[in-house]
């Protein structure tokens, strides 16, 4: 059996393979509840082949919300829209379902990006974004308020609540967003914290938030479902965050209950220098899997089912994620499983694409 299509036990949670469809922000949301847009595109994905589907990083309060049409879970509307996608992908697909939490901080109040991605100006209805400390994330962005303690608490309780809703709904899998320069990582990155009190400074303190905000979730987030964490490897700037720091982190992680982590890279500020090719952020994982013993998911620039199979087989991360090859096929899953030899489960509907009730198959792996 190939190693990509091994199961894989995290706490109750049993996922039939090792491949993952990645959080991908949507942009398509109404005040933060989910449209048919979701419901075509996660219902779909549901059915990929994936083990596990995780929904985009939604939003734990609305400032938190990158643009106006991010997913959100901070209010009941939000809750009920999503409640409607979730049925059809656990009547249709076959994945198990996770979702993503987030924060934007100061990369908040932005345009979608096919409207330009970039701060939103005074027509498009902007808000007041928060961050560690009142530093834009680049020429031209909002310059945040720096968070105090009441902001800080109300961050966190949003966190618990968007969880708590995440557990009504009956999510398998939760996962904090602490990457990719949204608000955790803010905390954590030197570049982008400069606080001078608890919250600021040393690397501990620099963790103190985010480590505050995962012990508030992870009490409330049920202990027989995997809880999860998208950590930085690299800032890819000097002076930001690098492998070592990500392993000191996933090691207090650990120690708070975590189940895994997703190790990827950058975003921290506008003008970082990431040296980008295949599977380029897997060494991180490795490193932190190696030295925590934490179980990791690797993610970035995986195309191949080998390349994949090669990333567990080889021992450097036990689960897989993949984004953009899961938009340009979103069987990529059925494919995978083509090349590698492994049997897929798939909707009743499209049984009839299977390989052995499908002659086209035998030379559809080869086009
Ligand atoms: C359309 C799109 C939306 C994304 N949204 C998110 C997101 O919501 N949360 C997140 O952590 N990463 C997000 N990402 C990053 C991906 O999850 C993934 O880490 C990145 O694309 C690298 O993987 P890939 O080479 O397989 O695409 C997004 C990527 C794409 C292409």
């Amino acid at each position: 059996m190939s190693a990509l299509f091994s199961p894989i036990t995290l706490q109750g949670l049993t996922l039939a393979n090792r491949i993952v469809v990645s959080p991908m922000c949507q942009y398509s949301a109404e005040d933060g509840s989910a449209t048919d847009w979701h419901l075509a595109h996660l219902g779909t994905l549901s059915a990929s082949g994936a083990g596990l589907l995780v929904v985009e990083a939604t939003a734990v309060e609305r400032e938190g919300r990158i643009s106006h049409g991010d997913l959100g879970l901070y209010d009941d509307a939000n809750e009920e829209a999503l409640a409607r996608i979730l049925a059809h992908c656990r009547t249709h697909g076959t994945a198990r379902l996770g979702i993503q939490i987030s924060h934007a901080g100061r990369k908040a109040s932005a345009q979608k990006p096919w409207e330009g991605g970039r701060a939103l100006s005074e027509d498009g209805n902007p808000w007041t974004t928060f961050a560690p400390t009142a530093l834009a994330f680049g020429e031209g962005w909002h310059v945040p308020r720096e968070m105090d303690q009441t902001d800080l608490e109300r961050v966190n309780a949003a966190h618990v609540g968007a969880a708590r809703r995440a557990e009504r709904l009956g999510f398998d899998m939760l996962e904090i967003h602490a990457a990719h320069g949204y608000l955790l990582h803010q905390f954590l990155s030197p570049i982008a914290n400069q606080r001078r009190d608890a919250y600021g400074g040393s690397a501990e303190n620099r963790m103190r938030y985010p480590l505050e905000v995962v012990r508030a979730v992870r009490a409330v987030w049920p202990k027989d479902r995997p809880l999860g964490l998208r950590i930085t490897g690299r800032d890819w700037v000097e002076g930001g965050i690098e492998p070592e720091d990500a392993v000191a982190f996933a090691s207090q992680l650990k120690d708070e209950g975590v189940d895994f982590v997703c190790v990827t890279s950058g975003g921290v500020v506008t003008n970082a220098v990431p040296k980008i090719g295949p599977g380029y952020q897997v060494a991180f994982a490795e490193q932190v899997k190696r030295e925590t013993g934490l179980p990791t998911r690797a993610v970035g620039l995986v195309a191949t089912p080998r390349q994949a199979d090669a990333i567990i087989s080889e021992g450097k991360a036990d689960m897989v994620a993949l984004a953009r090859a899961f938009l340009d096929n979103p069987h990529w899953g059925w494919s995978a499983a083509r090349s590698l030899g492994a049997e897929i489960e798939r909707p009743v509907q499209y049984g009839r694409a299977a390989d052995r009730h499908w002659p086209g198959a035998a030379y559809a792996m080869h086009y």
